[in-house]
């Protein structure tokens, strides 16, 4: 009997040794099980046009527009709201730009019913020179959570020589955990040390590319990318996303003024296929009526928010032309039919590219004409506008 009870407990011990690097994987603060939606403020008003009216004002547009009821909730300053340290080292934000403080700010997005992220840095300095965080993990942490912040984007400049990006981003998270807040975590290290092989504990997104670009095939010598070339880097890391860690292209350029309606609208719809964070990079409160019509159309933001969190990948590309699927929680899928040649052609599903049997008779809707398009079998073509997609879903 006492045997017994001592093999039990000690299968109990190795079963619990065994199990402890799994439990201890996932980061555990519960946030972002679908991915981020919102508005950051650097791809539009970047460092010199950041102040407090612009944040207000993207606040009170998020409710009158409608996108708050299409899901859109984190309202987010990126670089540039800080200027130093006070004497006990506390961070401190430009007076100038941000009279009534941070606090108020995060009072205010809150009063609208949204939530407030803020950016910082892991090297000395942020991108734009700005104070980073380095030393100072615990004293910031504690900061923002006072503040109210629901968001923390940390970036990956200015850092030290030979500076681990696993062991800095992870110093932040358990900072981050320590300051009492729940406060999604977004790791900004453009994908360098490719986070997504080391990140999934540490932080509930990553960028895995460089700055984009408002442009459809631009990529820069710096690293900045156009659309199509962070589509090409995003394939081959499906396996990586999931709920409470998903792989970040970088925000939204959508009403920018870079790029035509339909490649907008490819850029939009590939976003939800990535199970993308969707973080409007536009002036919202001026957007004009295609830019609305793109960033507010529920069903591709449906998508993207799917529950079930999978990333698409690319399952044929012939060419310029190229189908992109994505696993829905139903069963269904999301289909994109990407045309990235100068003209309009032809794009072909079978059903097999899917994983579905020739014969399986299923439904198909196109999202961006809201149109049913009836049970077909074997598989549907459509006429891809250039640098334009067709967004389809398919239900057996
Ligand atoms: C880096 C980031 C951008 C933005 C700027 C701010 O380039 O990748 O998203 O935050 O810094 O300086």
């Amino acid at each position: 009997m006492g045997r017994n009870r001592f093999v039990v407990k000690m299968c109990l011990v190795m079963m619990a040794v065994v199990m402890m690097p799994a439990l201890g994987r996932a980061l555990d603060n519960g946030l972002a099980k679908t991915p981020p939606m919102g508005w950051n403020s650097w791809n539009k008003f970047g460092c010199k046009d950041l102040n407090e009216k612009v944040v207000r004002e993207t606040a009170d547009t998020m409710v009158s527009s409608g996108m708050k009821d299409a899901g859109y909730q984190f309202v987010i300053l990126d670089d540039c709201w800080q200027t130093g340290r006070d004497a006990s080292g506390n961070i401190v934000a430009d007076a100038e730009r941000f009279p009534s403080g941070i606090k108020a700010l995060a009072d205010y997005v809150h009063s609208k019913g949204l939530k407030f992220g803020i950016y910082t840095d892991v090297g000395t300095m942020t991108c734009a020179k700005r104070p980073g965080s380095i030393g100072h993990e615990y004293q910031d942490a504690k900061q923002y959570a006072n503040w109210g912040i629901d968001y923390l984007k940390e970036d990956w400049c200015n850092t030290l020589p030979g500076q681990n990006s696993e062991s800095s981003y992870t110093l932040m998270r358990n900072a981050l955990a320590d300051s009492g807040r729940p406060i999604v975590f977004s790791i900004c290290e453009w994908g360098s040390t490719k986070p997504w092989l080391w990140a999934e504990s540490i932080g509930n997104l990553w960028r895995a590319t460089g700055d984009i670009q408002d442009c459809w095939d631009c990529k820069k010598d710096w690293g900045g990318n156009g659309v199509t070339q962070i589509i090409d880097q995003m394939n081959g890391l499906e396996t990586y996303a999931g709920p409470g860690h998903w792989n970040d292209p970088d925000m939204l350029e959508v009403g920018n003024g870079g790029m035509t309606k339909e490649e907008y609208r490819a850029h939009f719809s590939m976003w939800a296929m990535f199970s993308a964070p969707l973080l409007a990079g536009n002036d919202i409160s001026s957007m004009s009526p295609d830019t609305k019509e793109i960033l507010l159309n529920k069903e591709v933001i449906g998508i993207d928010q799917d529950p079930l969190g999978r990333q698409a990948h690319r399952v044929k590309k012939t060419g310029d032309l190229e189908i992109w699927s994505k696993q829905l929680q139903d069963g269904g899928r999301a289909v994109v039919l990407l045309n990235r040649s100068p003209a309009a052609a032809k794009i072909a599903v079978a059903w097999t590219d899917i994983g579905y049997p020739d014969a399986l008779s299923v439904s198909v809707r196109n999202l961006w004409s809201a149109n049913d398009l009836g049970k077909q079998s074997g598989g549907y073509s459509a006429d891809v506008p250039s640098h334009g997609v067709v967004m389809l879903t398919i239900k057996p």
